[in-house]
């Protein structure tokens, strides 16, 4: 059983971007901790990164149907892609948006997300870990449905 985990536009430069706000760990260290999590729940981690907003829809359709879930940090994209939230309304599989941030405690702008209307659950604000939470919760539901 796989989990996509799916990273939108500049996380690639986690570590090296605005630190004070997402801290000074790469994307490499989060898909380390995310493989690391899934293994001890024994499942497996698709994890992939893009800037493009169709190469994130096109890795979606790819997950919708049959995966243990998609975990999903889309960046900007989260307060601006109508397409994104549409591909993701067409899941079967949970969706779990994460944000290393508390959006909510900053500027206006990022307080609406459009993936929220297709979330299962949404985290904000646990920094890097929000993202093995995120694992640890569709590892749960996995186990509450039927094979
Ligand atoms: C983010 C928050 C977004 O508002 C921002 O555009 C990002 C990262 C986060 O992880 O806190 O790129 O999703």
């Amino acid at each position: 059983d796989t989990v996509l985990v799916l990273n939108g536009p500049n996380l690639n430069l986690l570590g090296k971007r605005q630190p004070e706000i997402y801290g000074r760990e790469t994307l490499a260290d989060v898909e380390a901790l995310c493989r690391e999590t899934a293994a001890g729940l024994g499942l497996a981690v698709d994890f992939r990164q893009s800037n493009a907003e169709h190469v994130l829809i096109d890795a979606i359709h790819e997950y919708r149907v049959g995966s243990a879930g998609i975990v999903i940090n889309a960046g900007a994209y989260t307060h601006t892609s109508v397409a994104i939230l549409d591909a993701l309304n067409t899941c079967e599989v949970p969706v779990i948006e994460c944000h290393i941030s508390n959006v909510h405690r900053r500027e206006a702008f990022r307080h609406h997300s459009y993936i929220s209307l297709a979330a299962t659950a949404v985290l904000a604000g646990f920094g890097t870990h929000g993202y093995a939470l995120a694992i640890r919760h569709l590892a749960h539901l996995r186990a509450g449905r039927p094979a």
